[in-house]
Parts: structure tokens; C-alpha cells; sequence
């Protein structure tokens, strides 16, 4: 037997035959004081930093799964169990807290903990640097994704319990700037993607049971409650995708654990029987969690509104271009940095004297950030990075064309770690190729590297599916969603893939 405890949002423990492994453990708040797990799972706390562990794994360096005031609190001990990226990130930040047994696995390699007890780490491979984890016990095989996007020709198969995100956990669309229409289009697009993955992770991996994990989160800090709106934002609860997920995967059985909650595992019988505690809760009363918190989110608040200088952000964007100049070539944009009563504008990609210039709106920029002065503090201190500043959801974001934007994005948000650029610009020039239906194409998606061949070909069009960016399946022109086309070349003029589906205008009356 063994027993796998749900501790909230991305967060498990796992025992079996006395062996104890904890696995991403997330309590206190995140991202510039915005996230809190959902629903509370404060009670745990105690247990969680006093307990014998014998193996601690953390997936990334989200601070929703490397909680490090949590992890600064446990036993130095504890094997540490991590994944071997490019920037050694991980393997940096565990040493930092001064734990000693760090060990970094490669993608697909597996490590025995105990007789009958080992766990594989699966990658996102492309320059994301995130995990999963796949943990055996005795055959029962219980795959961790948590927010994960392994590719999928590499997720593993015949699992018997499936973790995985279904919500949102991304400022796009909710921080722009757009009108409530257009907005409420994104969103359901965003939500319907999540989904449209999930279903995806759950027939490739054949699991037999799905337990919803890794968010949503929750928002106490009054400035942005509303995040928490289920309805208008792309964090749903559960309860609002369940019957969309059970048509999709019929039969594949919903696991609801509310964070203490237990499953009793019979590796034999291939069976988990949940346990659930008598005070468990599958949703939170946020006015009395918010109060219970109140100095946690209050901090981000505290003592006067700091100032930040134009010498400061010019220091701090030459030093990010200087650190990416091979992944930014010969790439400019113009940006403005709205902070405070302070207008900044900021000419990226020209690295002459004075490219940040102060409140004389010369241009119109391509892209316009509001930053609250607190976090731009923060962000040219190195306190935080742009990544963790978005995600805050304390952001205001308008960009002109509305087309994401790889380059600068990869520049904000992986630019303080130049392995992954480097390995951004690798992914560009990479040059494998797969032949599907009549054409040739590159292999891994320019977004975010996943492997295309399981991309949904036809009607003309070749999309992605996990993002479902969408080309012209016979120019590779970007249709939908961004503006980086893809390598595509026709080898089968009569490919019946070319065919572009009639819209609804086209159809015979
Ligand atoms: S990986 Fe994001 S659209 Fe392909």
C-alpha cells in the first residue's frame, strides 16, 4: 500500500513502506504578495515543516512551487530532488538555502528511492524550464505535470493517476488593456486552450483517473480581487469545466481532494481510494481568508511609495541587452514604461547613449506597461524578475499591433537567465523536420518548442496543440495568434490537407 496526500494547489506527499517524498509544497504568498493557495491550506503548515521527509521535490523555480520562505524552514537533510536545466537555476537555489543533497535529473531519468519506489523527472524541453514528476510505487504509476508542458511525444504512457493544471496562471489576457467584448473572447479562448491541452495529457498518458491541481490561485490583496472572479477570468474552479472534461474524456475518473485530503493507493489492484477529511473544503470563503492574511498582502503595501530614477532603468535595460545580445540581433522595439505620474519610454535594441527617454512621448510605442513604482523597485533592484512582476497580475498591459511578441517577451521574462535566450535562438535555427500529409515541416513549434507532429493538420491549416497557434498549412504564414511563421513545404500539391475549409459565408445556403 502507499499514500498520496494533496497538500493544495501543486503540492503532494507521497509514502510508501516508510519512505516520504514532498512534492512541490506551497504556502505562503507569491508573485509580489498576489498569490494565495486555493482553498487555504495553512493547517498543513506545521506538519509539512516539521515532518521527517526523506525526499524533497520541486519542479521550477515558480514561486508558487518554490516556496522558499517554506523551504528556507525544513530539515538541510532532506535529498533534494530536482530537474537539470539549462541555468542549473534549481541546483543554484537549493545550494543557496544550504542543502546539501541536491541531485539533478536529466529528462526521462529515473531515481530509486527506496525498493518499489522511484520517480522519473520529465522537461519541458524547449527553453521553459519547467517539470513534471512520474512516481512509481510498486507499478502504480502516478504522473505529477502540475503546470508542466512536457511535449507531448514525450509524456509517458499507461499512467494510472494524472495531476495536471486545468486554469489559468498567466496575465494574458486579464492584464491588457482590452474592451469587455473582445476581452471575453480571449478569456473563453484561453480557458477553452487549457482544456483542449488537458484532454490532450490525459489520452496520450492513457490515465485511468484525473486529479485537478496546480490552481487556480486566489488574489487577497483588495487591489486585485478581480482576479478571483471565476467567470470573467481564465482561473477557473473545477466546477466549471467538469462537464466539459468528462465528455471529452468519459472515461477517464475525477478525483476531487481538497488540500489534507488522501488517497489510498493499491498498487496491486491498481486502485486509489480517496479519503477525505471531515473538514475538508473544495472552496474558500475569500472575505474571512483574506482577513486571516491580512498582514501577508498588506506587506506588499508597506512604508512610502518608492522612486525609481531614469539613470536606474536605463542601467537596467542596457544591462538585460547586454546580457541577450546574440538573442536579440538586430531586433528593436520601442516600449513605454508608465510608472507612477512618470512616463519612460525605451527604444530596446539601440544600445546608444540615452535610448530611455523621459515623458515627451516622441513615438508611439509597440508595447506600454503600467508599473505600479513598487514593483519597477523591485524589478531594477533584482529583487524580482519580469516573469514574477506579470504573473503579480500588478501589471497593465496594452501592446499596438495586438500580436504577440516572442522576441520581447523571452527578453522580459527569460532575460536574467541568458541560458534560456541562447537556447530560444537555438530553437529558431533548429532545422528537424517531420513529413505529414504532404508536407515537410519543422518539427517543434517556434512558440514554445512542442512536438508538431501531433499538430491538427487539415482545412488548410496546420495549429499547434498546445497553444494552437495556427499557420497557412501551404505558406506557413501565422494566422492566428502571433506573428513567427512556420517552415512548411509542399510536397504533395494534390495533399488533400491543403484544401482550405469553406467558412460559414462560403457554404451553400
Ligand atoms: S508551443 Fe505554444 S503554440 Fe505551439
Amino acid at each position: 500500500m502507499a499514500e498520496i496526500r494533496y497538500l493544495g494547489h501543486a503540492g503532494f506527499t507521497v509514502e510508501h513502506n516508510g519512505t516520504r517524498l514532498l512534492m512541490d509544497p506551497w504556502f505562503f504568498p507569491a508573485f509580489l504578495g498576489s498569490w494565495f493557495p486555493y482553498p487555504d491550506n495553512r493547517h498543513l503548515l506545521p506538519e509539512v515543516r516539521d515532518g521527517h521527509w526523506d525526499y524533497l521535490y520541486v519542479s521550477h523555480a515558480h514561486e508558487d512551487h518554490y516556496d522558499e520562505k517554506l523551504l528556507a524552514g525544513l530539515d538541510r537533510s532532506i535529498t533534494v530532488l530536482v530537474a537539470k536545466y539549462r541555468s542549473k537555476i534549481m541546483v543554484k537555489h537549493f545550494r543557496a538555502l544550504g542543502f546539501e543533497n541536491v541531485i539533478a535529473l536529466e529528462h526521462k531519468e529515473s531515481l530509486e528511492l527506496a525498493p518499489g519506489f522511484t520517480v522519473t523527472v520529465y522537461l519541458d524541453t524547449s527553453h521553459k524550464e519547467d517539470s513534471g514528476l512520474l512516481v512509481d510505487v510498486d507499478g502504480y504509476r502516478f504522473l505529477d505535470l502540475n503546470d508542466c508542458n512536457t511535449a507531448m511525444s514525450e509524456l509517458p504512457t499507461d499512467v494510472d493517476l494524472l495531476a495536471a493544471q486545468f486554469s489559468g496562471a498567466m496575465w494574458y489576457p486579464n492584464c491588457y488593456d482590452y474592451p469587455p467584448a473582445l476581452m471575453a473572447e480571449k478569456v473563453a479562448g484561453v480557458r477553452g486552450d487549457l482544456m483542449d491541452t488537458l484532454y490532450r495529457k490525459a489520452k496520450l498518458t492513457g490515465a485511468r483517473a484525473y486529479l485537478p491541481s496546480a490552481g487556480p490561485a486566489c488574489f487577497l490583496d483588495p487591489d486585485l480581487a478581480e482576479y478571483n472572479d471565476r467567470d470573467s477570468t481564465i482561473f477557473p474552479v473545477w466546477d466549471q469545466v467538469a462537464d466539459g472534461f468528462t465528455e471529452a474524456c468519459p472515461d477517464i475518473e475525477v478525483l476531487r481532494l481538497g488540500p489534507g485530503d488522501s488517497l489510498d493507493v493499491d498498487p496491486a489492484a491498481k486502485t486509489a481510494v480517496t479519503r477525505r477529511l471531515p473538514d475538508s473544503t473544495l472552496d474558500e470563503d475569500l472575505g474571512a481568508y483574506r482577513e486571516r492574511r491580512r498582514a501577508e498582502w498588506e506587506e506588499f503595501h508597506e512604508g512610502p511609495e518608492p522612486e525609481v530614477t531614469m539613470g536606474e532603468v536605463e542601467g537596467y535595460f542596457s544591462t538585460l541587452q547586454r546580457w541577450n545580445k546574440r538573442f536579440l540581433g538586430d531586433y528593436s522595439k520601442d516600449i513605454r514604461l508608465i510608472t507612477g505620474t512618470t512616463n519612460w519610454d525605451v527604444r530596446l535594441g539601440r544600445l546608444a547613449e540615452h535610448f530611455v527617454i523621459e515623458g515627451e512621448e516622441p513615438y508611439d510605442p509597440d508595447y506600454t506597461l503600467l508599473v505600479p513604482p513598487r514593483v519597477l523597485r523591485a524589478i531594477v533592484d533584482g529583487r524580482t524578475g519580469w516573469e514574477e512582476a506579470l504573473l503579480s497580475m500588478r501589471l497593465g498591459l496594452h501592446r499596438e499591433p495586438d500580436v504577440f511578441d516572442l522576441t520581447f517577451m523571452g527578453l522580459l521574462r527569460y532575460g536574467n537567465h541568458p541560458a534560456q535566450t541562447m537556447q530560444m535562438l537555438r530553437e529558431r535555427q533548429n532545422t528537424e523536420t517531420i513529413e505529414r500529409g504532404g508536407l515537410r515541416l519543422q518539427r517543434f513549434c517556434p512558440h514554445a518548442g512542442e512536438d508538431l507532429s501531433f499538430a491538427d493538420i487539415g482545412g488548410g491549416r496546420i495549429e499547434c496543440p498546445r497553444h494552437h497557434w495556427i499557420w497557412d498549412a501551404r505558406t506557413g504564414k501565422c494566422v492566428d495568434k502571433a506573428s513567427i511563421d512556420l517552415r512548411v513545404e509542399v510536397l504533395d500539391e494534390n495533399s488533400p490537407v491543403l484544401v482550405a475549409e469553406k467558412t460559414q459565408d462560403q457554404l451553400p445556403s
